[in-house]
């Protein structure tokens, strides 16, 4: 199948959904096109894309959303020519891919509201340290990538079985939630973020209440 990858990202060639939709196509024998949602004239990227059977947008779940610009380019988005297909693969920062429900049953309505065949969601939780890690973390991570690229590209379908891997845990048991509670008490969970406010000159507002 003919298709375009899209990456949602507004980070671009710089995150993690960058690094996701390189791994999907790495062990492709042809491996697909990949254009930049931010880099795009929504309008145009919509119209270019009436040029492929199948379309899979790659895209970091923000604020339990997809990306502002994801959401410029659904817009600008026609009726599919006949056949066409549509698939996602969402990435995101908590563990439990329940935080994805809500645009995934947007993103399937959208497909069946537009005549897409639709290929599904692929959803990936605990994404988001993805780029820092040194690549034998991401060992596993990525040989189910490339396994998911390989499969679709055989049979223009995502693999169930990765797909249901990916999507655990759907959320969070009761113990696991206790854990996190207790590792958040210890303040370990804010390094990294005081990290980024500290190099953005905003660690000393960082309690600040603008709307309030
Ligand atoms: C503004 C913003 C909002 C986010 N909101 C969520 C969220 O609601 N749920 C979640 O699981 N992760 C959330 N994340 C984490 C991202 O989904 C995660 O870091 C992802 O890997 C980023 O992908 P990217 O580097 O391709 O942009 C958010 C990140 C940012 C920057």
């Amino acid at each position: 199948m003919n298709t375009i990858i899209l990456n949602g990202s507004p980070k671009g060639t710089k995150g993690n959904s960058e690094i996701f939709a390189r791994q999907f196509i790495k062990t492709m024998k042809h491996p697909c096109e990949v254009k930049y949602i931010a880099k795009e004239n929504p309008q145009q990227l919509a119209e270019f894309v009436r040029n492929f059977d199948a379309i899979i947008i790659v895209m970091p779940l923000y604020v339990h959303a997809m990306p502002g610009i994801v959401m410029k380019f659904i817009e600008q988005l026609r009726p599919a020519k006949k056949g066409q297909a549509i698939g996602f693969i969402i990435q995101a920062g908590f563990p439990e891919t329940a935080h994805e429900r809500y645009i995934e049953n947007y993103l399937r309505l959208l497909a069946q509201e537009l005549n897409y065949t639709y290929l599904g969601t692929v959803c990936k939780g605990e994404a988001a340290g993805t780029y820092m890690k040194p690549e034998f973390m991401n060992k596993k991570l990525f040989k189910q990538l490339n396994h998911l690229g390989r499969i679709y590209e055989q049979t223009g379908a995502f693999d169930k079985g990765i797909k249901e891997k990916f999507g655990h845990p759907y959320k969070l048991s009761k113990f696991q939630l206790i854990f996190l509670q207790q590792l958040e008490q210890t303040g370990i969970g804010k390094i990294g973020w005081h990290k980024f406010l500290k190099a953005n000159n905003a660690y000393d507002q960082r309690l600040d209440r603008p709307f309030l």
